[in-house]
């Protein structure tokens, strides 16, 4: 039986072994998401393509993740969701699908999945702003959350952060 504290072996084995794990070369797209008070950074590459009926696609995907396990898995399981899909496909993407695809995860590291997500949405906004692309509303809303939070991190934990930085 699985406590539901602890990891499942699908959390393990990506923890482990990380699917698309590394920094892409000339990406198109960088998302890049963290939460300092946990320490957790995650960056996150996409290459985009088209695929048969010509629509953009996610061609290549890749990541670093400075993190605790979930995040690593996480990071792993996003990328494996989203590679080859459609941007639309991509950005429906939610941290349910996440967890669905590792069994479950802890209560206190649901969190850990939400950055995954976040950070794949960073880095579609980063290519369509990048490459002059419309920008769907919802998307640049989110954007623009997540800007403000990096700004509260700072404002607040600003010094702490400038140390960890020397
Ligand atoms: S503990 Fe914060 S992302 Fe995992």
């Amino acid at each position: 039986m699985t406590n539901v504290h602890s990891y499942t072996k699908k959390v393990i084995s990506h923890f482990k072994h990380p699917h698309n794990y590394g920094k892409l070369k000339r990406p198109d797209g960088t998302g890049e998401v963290g939460n300092v008070v946990c320490g957790d950074v995650m960056h996150l590459y996409i290459k985009i393509g088209k695929n048969k009926q010509g629509r953009e696609i996610i061609k290549d995907i890749g990541f670093e993740t400075y993190g605790c396990a979930a995040a690593i898995a996480t990071s792993s399981v996003i990328t494996d969701l989203a590679k080859n899909k459609t941007l639309t496909e991509a950005l429906l993407l939610q941290k349910d699908d996440v967890i669905k695809t590792l069994k479950s995860l802890p209560p206190i590291k649901v969190h850990c999945s939400l950055l995954a997500v976040d950070a794949l949405n960073e880095a579609i906004h980063d290519y369509f702003s990048k490459h002059g692309k419309p920008i769907p509303k919802a998307l640049e809303e989110f954007h623009k959350r997540i800007e403000k939070s990096k700004c509260e991190i700072e404002d607040r934990y600003g010094e702490w952060v400038g140390e960890q930085r020397k």
